[in-house]
């Protein structure tokens, strides 16, 4: 395998190239208190479960899990995790009250965990395959040169006064130094909070007010698909409304000349000043690792967050398992660290793991549809995590762009974000992975932490089905609920909310700052169940397949976004009166985004302004990703006698199929919905 191992400058990428190092030498970190770890090794090569072999198969072991949680999840977190000081009880949770604590007592750091440990036995492996955005330009970084530069990282938040519990926000590309910053925040006890650097100023400002952070780490500029992202120029313009906000970090990724002003602060500069050990933080296992805001029901995005030692430990044995993750092996997860996938599929699972782990910085058609192949034949990957919308979209363009790379070095196929379709299943399987490797149709959210519902090809011979998820994980649950009545649905062949019954280490504990509605949104639908916002269908054999968001959230190319977001932008233009967004299927991005909107009386400017303004303004406010693909002027909305926007019935309009529109006398004025459909045909007609 070609192989680099660099120095830190060719880590930070072009910039740093001209600093000078004081000390590049192989440290070891020394530990507070000067205790030593507890570090029960476990061989896995022989077993996926070596704790537990008295079990012999997966379904037994499962069943166990549900039986004997505190004996299943106590047994690995010792095994799995180094602690500082051992746990004393294993948990105390109760749903009603959205109160979950894992590991009670129980002290550990999850950057040494993700770090010095591998650092210390094989500090020469590879930790991270930076897979820049032009082809063939990677960079590898080994364990030891992670552990420095982590280190540095850490003593460049202390010594400007960053302390445990405070919130940090990265807006940064793709790149190690993002990966040190979020380690660095865990190694010092503060809590990051990514956001993906494709949201908008505004967006930006808002997860920085919400989250009150006072650091921010960014770049110069991001470089993706060929094209610059000028971040420093986007933070600078959301700092300039979060007065909580006391310094900014600048990392030189391109090393354009930006401005610099009062609260910047060079990032590769003080990485070169800073030595290369840090002693860490001795952490709780309830404090606080970061929080990752995603979209609910309402306008206001909510900043999920997850404590340490449940979360760490609920990411690495699902990285492990689900995909049968085996020492050295190569692991491309394609996700930005921006969203939880990166969170827990770059970082925290395969690092935790010791494995070597992609950081991709490009688009899946750069310089074009044979990206992720060719990445695969000259990085020799054995596994490749990925999103639904990204294959459709390959699909599309052909098989050669695949059949020319050599893929023979995957082993395991994975997706996740959206249902994966059958014809999009069977081209995963038979054209990419050549009917030798597994797919791993994975369902979770940011708020499970971790996979949750997956087939499981680390037990060996397991059916795997096509376009379904299949099998609960470890320790998971899964019920459905029939919505009207609020009761379980027993048995096979049914459909229903999909709910988990039992706690699990991996799942969020609140919704920062705002409790109240963590408990509201996740645990009062269904009382006392995890209520997940999905549809399911349970087949007559027990396996699970996803229908689809039961809430006012769109998942659009992967991403999630509440429609009411949206509204909010569009109700700001000045000739709207009120609006409606809702979702249709849509080829590529699995939905499409339909706004539905009512102007004022006596409003004269052309449409195809409005159109191109309501677009500018999402694209400014929220981002590219959440622009409507169809704008209809509309007549009114639909709404019943009490006022309720029947969302049903625009849906129905949106997809093409009036003739399911259903009762509709119910409404306040039935006409409106002919006009609606009249509309919609003349939209798409013309397009
Ligand atoms: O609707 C489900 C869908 O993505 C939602 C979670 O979105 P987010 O929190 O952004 O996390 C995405 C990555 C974990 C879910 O509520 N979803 C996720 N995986 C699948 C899925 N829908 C169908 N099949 C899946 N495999």
């Amino acid at each position: 395998m070609k192989r680099l191992i660099l120095s830190l400058p060719s880590v930070l990428g072009r910039g740093a190239s001209k600093l000078k190092l004081r000390n590049n030498a192989n440290t070891t970190t020394s530990l507070q208190g000067g205790r030593e770890f507890s570090d029960e090794a476990v061989d896995h090569s022989t077993t996926p479960f070596p704790e537990f072999d008295s079990f012999k198969t997966h379904d037994e072991l499962y069943q166990f899990s549900l039986n004997s949680p505190e004996f299943f999840w106590g047994t690995l977190a010792r095994s799995r995790l180094k602690w500082f000081r051992d746990f004393g009880q294993v948990k105390d949770c109760d749903l009603i009250r959205g109160h979950i604590r894992w590991f009670l007592d129980g002290q550990l750091n999850v950057a040494v965990n993700c770090v010095d440990r591998h650092a210390e036995k094989n500090p020469d492996s590879i930790a991270l395959i930076w897979e820049k955005d032009e082809p063939g330009t990677q960079e590898y970084v080994s364990y030891r040169e992670l552990l420095q530069l982590v280190c540095r990282m850490s003593n460049v938040l202390e010594s400007h006064g960053v302390k445990r519990g405070d919130r940090v926000a990265i807006y940064l590309p793709q790149s190690p130094v993002a990966v040190a910053a979020m380690l660095a925040c865990a190694r010092i006890g503060a809590i990051h909070n990514v956001v993906f650097a494709g949201f908008s100023a505004e967006a930006l400002a808002g997860r920085i007010i919400d989250a009150q952070a006072e650091t921010v780490i960014t770049a110069d500029q991001g470089v993706r698909g060929g094209k610059i992202i000028e971040l420093k120029h986007v933070v600078d313009e959301a700092v300039q409304t979060c007065p909580c906000v006391k310094r900014v970090f600048v990392y030189q990724r391109t090393g354009a000349d930006v401005p610099m002003g009062k609260l910047d602060i060079n990032l590769d500069k003080e990485l070169a000043s800073q030595p290369d050990t840090h002693t860490p933080a001795v952490l709780d296992s309830e404090d606080y690792l970061f929080m990752l805001y995603t979209s609910g029901s309402t306008g206001k995005p909510k900043g999920i967050a997850h404590t340490q030692a449940g979360y760490l430990l609920y990411a690495g044995l699902t990285m492990k398992h689900v995909f049968d993750y085996q020492d050295k092996e190569l692991f491309g997860c394609v996700a930005d660290i921006g969203w939880i996938t990166g969170h827990s599929y770059v970082v925290y699972g395969p690092l935790s793991n010791g494995a070597a782990t992609l950081l991709f910085e490009s688009t899946p058609v750069y310089p074009n549809p044979g990206r992720y192949w060719e990445t695969v034949e000259r990085l020799k990957l054995n596994h490749l995590y990925l999103a639904p919308t990204a294959l459709r979209m390959l699909l599309k363009s052909g098989n050669s762009w695949v059949t020319r790379y050599d893929r023979s070095s995957l082993r395991k196929l994975g997706c996740v974000g959206e249902p994966l379709n059958r014809e999009a299943w069977e081209w995963f399987y038979e054209v990419i992975g050549e009917k030798r490797c597994d797919i791993c149709d994975t369902w979770w959210q940011t708020e499970t932490g971790g996979i949750a519902i997956t087939p499981r090809p680390s037990a060996p011979g397991a059916e795997i089905r096509p376009a379904m998820p299949m099998r609960p994980f470890f320790g998971i649950e899964p019920v459905l609920m029939e919505p009207q009545m609020g009761t379980e649905l027993k048995g096979g062949n049914v459909k229903g909310a999909l709910c988990i019954k039992r706690p699990w280490p991996g799942m969020a504990r609140t919704i920062y700052g705002d409790h109240q509605r963590f408990i509201d949104t996740y645990y009062k639908t269904y009382h006392g169940l995890y209520f997940t916002g999905d549809g399911a269908y349970r087949t007559q054999d027990g396996y699970y397949q996803i229908t689809g968001r039961m809430d006012d959230v769109l998942n659009v190319s992967g991403h999630r976004l509440g429609t009411a977001e949206i509204e909010d932008v569009i109700d700001d233009l000045e000739e709207t009166a009120e609006s409606a967004v809702v979702g249709f299927p849509h080829e590529i991005k699995g939905w499409g985004i339909y706004a539905f909107v009512v102007l004022k009386d006596e409003v004269n400017t052309p449409e195809n302004e409005m159109k191109e303004q309501l677009k500018a303004m999402v694209k400014q406010r929220i981002s590219g990703f959440a622009q409507p693909d169809v704008i209809m002027f509309a007549p009114g909305l639909p709404k019943t006698r009490s006022g309720k926007i029947m969302r049903r019935i625009l849906r129905k309009i949106a997809a093409n199929q009036p003739e399911e529109l259903g009762d509709v006398s119910t409404l306040f004025d039935p006409g409106v919905v002919d006009a609606l459909a009249e509309k919609h045909n003349q939209i798409t007609k013309k397009s």
